[in-house]
């Protein structure tokens, strides 16, 4: 919905021109996600360390945005710019809160040679103009020390007014099939900001493994959060092979205080999501009681589904869940409270005469009824304590609950069919949005889940299926996300390549307007957004050389290799070795007087090497 004159101004004169045109105008300015409007002025701002933050008035989350920045400038530049508050003037960042007539969460910025002047209507908005500052900065502002070579620390002269597209923005993390640590956690917090989302989905209860510790059921971290082997190699590799080793963790609840706070400071709220009632193999191991059977039960060390879930007969079930649920809203002061309701098998509810008198004393039809009866009764409590529920789509089986938020995973049809209902939706299908999926080619990326889901895939996601909605249904799209499921995510290596740059196209997805939104003109600002990566020393995926399988030259002809990142050097072999730092570097073309193979590899100034490309050169 638009309600605001100056985005209805901007966007009518963005759709009469592309009507004209056919395409958006490119973006001169290389941001990420790509804001509303954006005019370049002459001149730049310099950065110096006489450089101060001024409040307009003293307000507690406005400090926060300026400490923000500070720490930020502080990092990379060495100097740490004091925070006054003022009328602002030369040398100068003004923050400017409440002003009328901008969005929520939107900015103006503007740029001019002797300061910085950045106005929203919520702390949430100078945030994100704080971010789109950090990246009209050279990219080594994202360094996280000091750097060594001098940079001059300018901004270009510029007018941006700019606002999300969705209020829901989202990146979700399963922290159960393998577990990260706080400070991980805090780096994928400041991923997501830096991206402008806003909402981090925190996986952490699962059959692998359960990472939230719960005060009144100290068995869910002393045998829950622990499984006594995991799985080597693909889940269909046979045999299967594990690695006997134990493997485990999980957070205290001062850790998860502390990620709360640390989060909110990025304007980020985190749902925790506790599964129910599949997915749940690891609590029932603690208290095999909970099931239908009674177990027992091991911590699953092999990925996939369980037919074991909780009972929905038995009243122990719910007043766990219960308990669990009260120190949960203790903790997470969100307003969603994420209850998981996707892959639950009814075969032992089927079997079980707990769940059959269930279904018959409350009159149900059958076992998805049964479910829709389970979080129903779940929904009705967390209401009670001022919360809504969010569940995956399979929470469409025998009925929705009254106010449940859908998160449509399985496609998009799942959340049509929601907003269709006037629930509300948070659309999150795998085609687009599963960066557990491979990159590229099997073959030369590491071993994933499956699936493929290269960058340009996720820019193409689009959240609002137009067609299929009508427009009071499509107010019902609250936002978009993208999930990481870390079943073969191990390291914090592997999840960063994961994330990045896809990520990025998600926050184009999720924050730019439709009409701004355009793959060419992306692909070129995302060559700046990998320098920053790179400046950040995360591990994301360095693009490949572009160069197609098959190439035919005549003999003495040259073949010529694209460098998609627009910086680092590719170097290349014909000699069936792996190009190294050391190989020869390609340099425009090179000739080919017989047939070969032609492996090139992309390296970053940083020595990093993305995989490597291997060409057939026929040669005519
Ligand atoms: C899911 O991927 N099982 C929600
Ligand atoms: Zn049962």
């Amino acid at each position: 919905m638009i309600k605001n004159m100056f985005l209805v101004t901007v966007l009518t004169a963005a759709a009469a021109f592309f009507l004209s045109c056919g395409a958006p105008a490119n973006s001169q300015l290389d941001i990420i996600p790509r804001p509303v409007s954006e005019k370049i002025l002459a001149g730049e701002f310099l950065i110096t360390s006489d450089f101060k933050i001024v409040l307009e008035d003293e307000n507690e989350a406005v400090r926060r945005v300026a400490d923000h920045l500070a720490a930020c400038l502080e990092k990379s530049t060495g100097n740490h710019p004091d925070i006054i508050v003022g009328a602002g003037g030369f040398n100068t960042l003004l923050l400017q809160a409440g002003v009328s007539g901008i969005e929520p969460e939107g900015y103006s910025l503007r740029v001019n040679p002797d300061g910085v002047v950045l106005k929203a209507a919520d702390a949430a908005g100078l945030f994100y103009g704080v971010q789109t500052l950090l990246q009209l900065l050279p990219a080594p502002i994202y360094r996280p020390r000091p750097s060594a070579e001098a940079v001059s620390w300018s901004v270009p002269c510029v007018v941006i007014e700019d606002a999300p597209r969705y209020a829901y923005r989202g990146l979700h993390l399963d922290v159960c099939r393998h577990y990260f640590p706080v400070s991980f956690i805090k780096k994928y917090l400041d991923y997501m900001a830096m991206h402008k989302l806003n909402t981090f989905h925190w996986h952490l209860t699962e059959d692998q493994g359960w990472r939230i510790e719960i005060k009144k059921y100290p068995k869910l971290t002393a045998i829950s959060a622990y499984r006594n082997e995991t799985l080597v190699g693909h889940y269909s590799d046979t045999p299967r092979r594990y690695d006997r080793t134990r493997y485990g963790g999980y957070y205290t609840q001062d850790d998860i205080r502390d990620i709360v706070r640390y989060a909110a400071d990025r304007f980020i709220t985190v749902i925790p999501e506790i599964e129910m009632p599949g997915h749940s193999v690891a609590a029932l191991a603690a208290y095999p009681e909970l099931s239908c059977t009674g177990g027992p039960f091991e911590v699953r060390t092999i990925w996939g589904i369980s037919k074991d879930i909780y009972c929905a007969g038995k009243e122990e079930t719910f007043t766990f869940l219960e308990n669990v649920l009260l120190e949960v809203m203790d903790l997470f002061p969100s307003t969603y409270i994420h209850i998981g309701g996707d892959e639950a098998p009814k075969d032992r509810w089927e079997a079980c005469p707990d769940c059959q008198k269930r279904i018959a004393d409350e009159g149900l039809h059958n076992e998805h009824e049964l479910q829709s009866y389970f979080i129903r009764r779940i929904e009705r409590f967390l209401n009670e304590h001022g919360r809504q529920l969010i569940g995956w789509d399979e929470i469409l089986e025998g009925g929705l609950a009254p106010g449940a938020t859908v998160m449509s995973w399985r496609g998009m049809n799942g959340g049509i069919a929601a907003a269709r209902q006037n629930h509300d939706v948070i659309m999150t299908p795998t085609t687009y949005c599963y960066f557990d999926y491979a990159q590229a080619d099997r073959a030369i990326e590491p071993l994933a889940i499956g699936g493929f889901l290269p960058l340009k895939k996720v820019y193409e996601f689009e959240p609002t299926p137009a067609d299929s909605l009508t427009e009071e249904q499509q107010a019902h799209i609250i936002g978009g996300q993208a999930n990481v499921w870390t079943e073969y995510i191990a390291s914090e290596d592997y999840c960063e390549y994961m994330l990045m740059p896809r990520v990025s196209a998600l926050a184009e997805a999720v924050w730019t307007w439709k009409q701004l939104r355009d793959w060419d003109d992306f692909s070129h600002r995302i060559q700046k957004q990998y320098q920053r990566y790179m400046y950040m020393d995360a591990n994301f995926r360095i693009p490949t050389p572009v160069i197609a399988d098959t190439v035919q030259v005549r003999a003495g002809g040259a073949v010529t290799i694209d460098n998609p990142a627009g910086f680092g050097i590719i170097r290349y072999t014909v000699d069936g070795s792996e190009p190294s730092v050391s190989s020869p570097v390609f340099s425009d073309s090179l000739v080919f007087e017989s047939p070969g193979v032609l492996r090139s590899r992309l390296f970053l100034p940083t020595g990093r090497g993305s995989s490597i490309i291997s060409t057939v050169v026929e040669v005519k």
